[in-house]
């Protein structure tokens, strides 16, 4: 096998592809990005048949593989439209893993006024509120008061809180705990987790602003042989579940969990690796995943595999974001250090602001401090007007 096809142009991709490439394939990407054109092809697929050309193909968001694209496609590593479910709608999940017996929280689906009143007087503040469909990480609310939950409320019936999504959604008990991200590689019945990472979700230094698609991560984030258990019960019960369902799935799994008093309860489900998740977990051993990767694709036995070093994302993003980011600043980058692309063009030669999370700052290292320093090290080699990035990412 020879040819890998990365879909996406983030970070993530950057990463996925960066370590089939180191492997030795061939590595196409589409869109790609400046980064991605380092490290393989960026090349335009007008048609999805032209997908039967590659021996492998890799989705990195959600929106492909809701859209049904590994659906009939054996070469396509990730779920169909059925499996992407579990992402796409929040009520389905939600149902899916009370059914299963998935710890999660308590919650209730809204469909109109009545039943959004109705759910808020069954929950107590804060009330966290989901709308139901695809929303690029924008679907979720936090609301401390019930008159702005309500006010959120219709506006997400009405599909005006995110334009085009709308008429359901999931409100829920709020959890309070550390947040950790476990991802699977799944192949049927069998799956092995990645090493664990933590993603730092809100804008600021010290959890402070609003929250956005992840500023960094960091990885393996170790945790006791007790909540492992518990994790792999989670995985086994899902996976048990989505068979009864008649599911048939392979590709990445991901659960955001939220860790109350040493018990995980599921956040969320989504059916790719996570960005900034990937670049941390491809960074810290690129051969291992990708080896792990083909053989779970290739229907031969994979399992758990331990780094032996650890690695930081630290992303620089451009003044505005998640909001509206400001675009078009050039950047200058003094060499020698390491990044993933994310919202970066280029003309003439020189690279420009195009996305709110610009470069993914990478480092690692033998120990959770030298990848810090090291990520620390490379975010200070960047420049652009407006740039700003969390400093407690690893250390918080
Ligand atoms: P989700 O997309 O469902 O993971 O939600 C995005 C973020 O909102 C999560 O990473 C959490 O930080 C927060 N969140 C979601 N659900 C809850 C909950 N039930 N309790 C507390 N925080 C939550
Ligand atoms: N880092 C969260 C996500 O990928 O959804």
């Amino acid at each position: 096998m020879k040819r890998v096809l990365v879909l996406g142009s983030g970070g993530r991709e950057h990463a996925i592809g960066w370590a089939f490439a180191q492997s030795g394939f061939q590595v196409d990407f589409y869109p790609g990005n400046p980064g991605t054109a380092r490290c393989g092809r960026n090349v335009k697929i007008e048609s999805w048949e032209t997908l039967k050309e590659y021996d492998l193909v890799i989705p990195g968001s959600e929106e492909f593989l809701a859209m049904g694209v590994a659906d009939g496609r054996p070469n396509v590593f990730g779920p169909d439209k059925k499996g992407a479910l579990l992402e796409a709608s929040k009520s389905f999940a939600k149902s899916f893993m009370i059914k299963y017996g998935v710890p999660t929280a308590r919650y209730e689906t809204v469909t109109n006024e009545e039943s959004l009143l109705k759910a808020l007087e069954n929950f107590t503040p804060p009330f966290v509120l989901k709308l139901d469909g695809l929303a690029q990480g924008k679907g979720v609310v936090i609301a401390q008061e019930k008159r702005f939950a309500y006010d959120i409320g219709m506006k997400m019936l009405r599909g005006e809180f995110v334009k085009g999504v709308g008429g359901k959604l999931v409100i829920e008990e709020f959890l309070e705990g550390k947040e950790l991200s476990a991802i699977s590689i799944i192949q049927g019945r069998r799956f092995a987790l990645l090493p664990f990472t933590r993603d730092y979700k809100r804008a600021f230094t010290g959890n402070l602003g609003p929250n956005t698609g992840g500023m960094g991560s960091y990885g393996p984030v170790q945790i006791d042989d007790k909540l492992k258990a518990k994790v792999e019960d989670i995985f086994a019960r899902t996976l048990s579940g989505l068979e009864q369902e008649g599911i048939s799935y392979r590709g990445f799994l991901y659960a955001g969990l939220m860790l109350v008093d040493d018990d995980p309860y599921v956040l969320e489900f989504n059916v790719r690796l996570g960005d900034p998740e990937t670049e941390a977990i491809v960074y810290m051993a690129p051969e291992l995943f990708v080896e792990n990767v083909l053989k779970a694709f290739n229907g031969e036995p994979f399992d758990e595999y331990f780094p032996n070093q650890y690695a930081v994302d630290v992303v620089i993003a451009s003044e505005g974001y998640p909001e509206s980011p400001k675009k078009g600043q050039e950047i200058h980058v003094q060499p020698g250090g390491f990044y993933f692309f994310a919202g970066v063009s280029e003309s003439n030669g020189k690279f420009y602001v195009s996305g709110g999370r610009v470069l993914h700052a990478m480092g690692r290292g033998s120990t959770l401090e030298t990848a810090r320093e090291e990520a620390y090290r490379n975010v200070s080699r960047v420049r652009f007007e407006g740039m700003f990035f969390r400093t407690d990412i690893a250390s918080l």
